[in-house]
């Protein structure tokens, strides 16, 4: 850590303590918001970047919250002022959040950049918005504490608990199988989402917050404290003291998050039983900081890491709040601190070792210790093969077992609303061992990725009682979600990937304990199949998205553009002010 800020050493100083006519200019304008001297002089300027929007109810108290940070913030002499950021509302944006994560990540960056900031307090949670914050104020490079929105609360319908996107996929099913009435329907509708916060299922949001506290990026155990808890509150004021503090100690983000922190979150992820968006999103936050981490490292992490969390959908019963009960991440980390590199530096000024150093399990069904984990591996398997030469993902503890090795003729859609006509087909001729396969779904194709990996069972086989088949496309899946799917297949059909050679009839060939992915068409074929082969047109003439298109790398990369990574080139210098 360097010697102690002085008042005049603050970048914000560049603004407001020069006497000359732009000083004058910046101090008049903060004057016209009713501040004076008092409130600015000698103090860090932390910026508040609050993905609040009335469009994401996973954010809806950080209208409050933001004032909670306040509260520090002043409290430890700092000048705290709110920035709102894009708020990627995963329920509302299409055709997907994923399409505009990086648009929060560069305004992010830019927002901390051009305005007279010392340090910053990132609020999300909502999915994308914490890889968003994070990968933009990783490039930044101040000082920052990332302010994670909580769970919410369990879900609750006639006496059942209810999870976040989970009961919501399966009591469609039900619904579609014709078991559940339609007043049943509507109770679960109004019961699944009952407080403000993220999803509380260990889906994308709560991996991603995990990730964040992991690597050393929130106070430390934090991630796990529910939205309307009032330590959620106690955490949001404390969050403001902390990263003043930051800022005089010039603890900056690079020395927090190292190869070791990328890989203690990596390996935290995967005892969580991990979102397999969780993959994308740590590449691409490991690469801004210019930590190299691989697919295949990914794996290798996968193969050793027990899952310990029994939280849905990768457990069977506990939800998020049960988790916090549980004793939280802490805990959960404090099970694996072997693992862990316990040197780790956090946001909290002290090592990851000493903040385990009292975590205790409250219970441990729901955090279980390594001589009882929930799946001894297979948070997340990487397979490769004739189909997907740069890899594709898998969680394999969230699928029937009997996929694992598995044979069958693959049903090929080219798009959505196809793939959605047949199965709602009741008479469509398919088989349990079909392959579904969706494609032209990609990081360009679909465009962003959409998370339409989970296919939905047909009705034909819904209809004669199953619930899992095998099915393989280049989408994501919501971290939510369940069942044997083969998600991120790169290179995606719509750049030309082997994916977009397949053909209805072709056998594909899964093999998880040996992480391979195969259809089994000679190289003859597919060298006939590919010279005639013609691409899809793009998805976009102009905008955001065409810049997006012209872009944005494969999901084995992180989805980042080519521009945002450090090797591109040197980030620009302090403004001439
Ligand atoms: Fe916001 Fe799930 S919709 S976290
Ligand atoms: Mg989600």
């Amino acid at each position: 850590m360097s010697a102690r800020k002085t008042a005049g050493e603050l970048r914000s100083a560049r603004w407001f303590a020069s006497d000359d006519l732009r000083g004058f200019g910046h101090r008049s304008r903060l004057m016209q918001m009713g501040y004076d001297a008092s409130d600015w002089a000698g103090k860090p300027l932390i910026g508040i970047l609050s993905t609040w929007s009335d469009l994401n109810p996973c954010h809806a108290h950080f209208k409050h919250r933001v004032d909670d940070v306040k509260r520090g913030v002043l409290q430890a002499g700092g000048f705290p002022v709110e920035m709102p950021a894009l708020a990627l509302s995963e329920n509302f944006m299409k055709p997907t959040t994923m399409l505009y994560r990086n648009l929060l990540a560069m305004e992010t960056e830019e927002q901390i950049r051009a305005h007279p900031v010392d340090g910053v307090v990132l609020m999300g949670g909502c999915d994308k918005t914490t890889p968003g914050l994070i990968m933009g104020a990783l490039s930044a490079g101040m000082p920052m504490i990332y302010l994670p929105a909580g769970p919410m609360l369990r879900g609750n319908y006639a006496g059942q608990q209810l999870g976040s996107g989970s009961d919501a996929w399966k009591y469609w099913d039900e619904r579609r199988a014709g078991t559940i009435s339609d007043k049943q329907w509507q109770g679960v509708e109004g019961g699944i989402a009952r407080s403000y916060g993220h999803c509380m299922t260990m889906g994308t949001a709560s991996t991603m917050t995990a990730i964040a506290d992991a690597m050393g990026l929130t106070l430390t155990g934090v991630s796990s404290i529910p939205a309307p808890d009032a330590n959620h509150i106690r955490m949001s004021a404390q969050s403001g003291r902390r990263v003043v503090e930051m800022v005089w100690e010039g603890l900056t983000p690079d020395q927090i998050v190292t190869p070791a922190a990328v890989r203690n979150a990596a390996i935290v992820a995967m005892a969580t039983g991990c979102s397999t968006n969780a993959v994308i999103h740590l590449l691409a936050m490991a690469r801004r900081a210019g930590v190299v981490l691989t697919l295949d490292d990914l794996d290798a992490l996968g193969r050793t890491t027990p899952v310990l969390a029994n939280i849905r959908p990768s457990g069977q019963t506990y939800l998020m709040e049960d988790f916090y009960y549980a004793g939280g991440l802490l805990a959960l980390m404090a099970q694996i601190r072997d693992r862990l590199d316990l040197g780790a530096m956090t946001v909290s000024g002290e090592t990851l070792g000493a903040a385990l150093a009292d975590a205790k399990v409250y219970n441990d069904d729901v955090i279980r210790p390594l001589s009882n984990p929930i799946y001894p591996e297979g948070s997340l398997a990487v397979l490769k093969g004739n189909l997907a030469p740069d890899g594709a993902v898998i969680k394999p503890v969230a699928c029937d077992p009997r996929f694992h090795v598995h044979q069958g003729p693959a049903l090929v859609f080219d798009s959505y609303p196809q793939m959605k006509a047949a199965v709602d087909n009741e008479n469509l001729d398919i088989t349990p061992d079909h392959v579904m396969v969706l494609r032209n779904a990609g990081p360009l194709g679909g465009p962003g990725m959409p998370e339409w990996g989970m296919l939905p069972m047909p009705k034909a086989l819904l209809k004669q009682g199953h619930r899992d088949m095998l099915r393989l496309s280049d989408a994501r899946m919501s971290g939510t979600s369940y069942g044997a799917c083969v998600l991120h297949v790169v290179p995606e059909a719509h750049v030309g990937g082997p994916l977009a050679l397949l053909r209805n009839g072709d056998i594909i060939r899964i093999d998880i304990p040996n992480r391979r992915l195969d259809m089994l068409v000679d190289d003859a074929e597919l060298a006939r199949r590919r010279a005639a082969w013609v691409k899809p047109a793009d998805r976009f003439g102009r905008g955001y998205g065409w810049m997006y298109a012209a872009h944005v790398s494969q999901a084995d990369k992180g989805c980042d553009f080519d521009y945002l990574l450090p090797e591109f080139g040197p980030a620009a210098g302090e403004p001439d002010i």
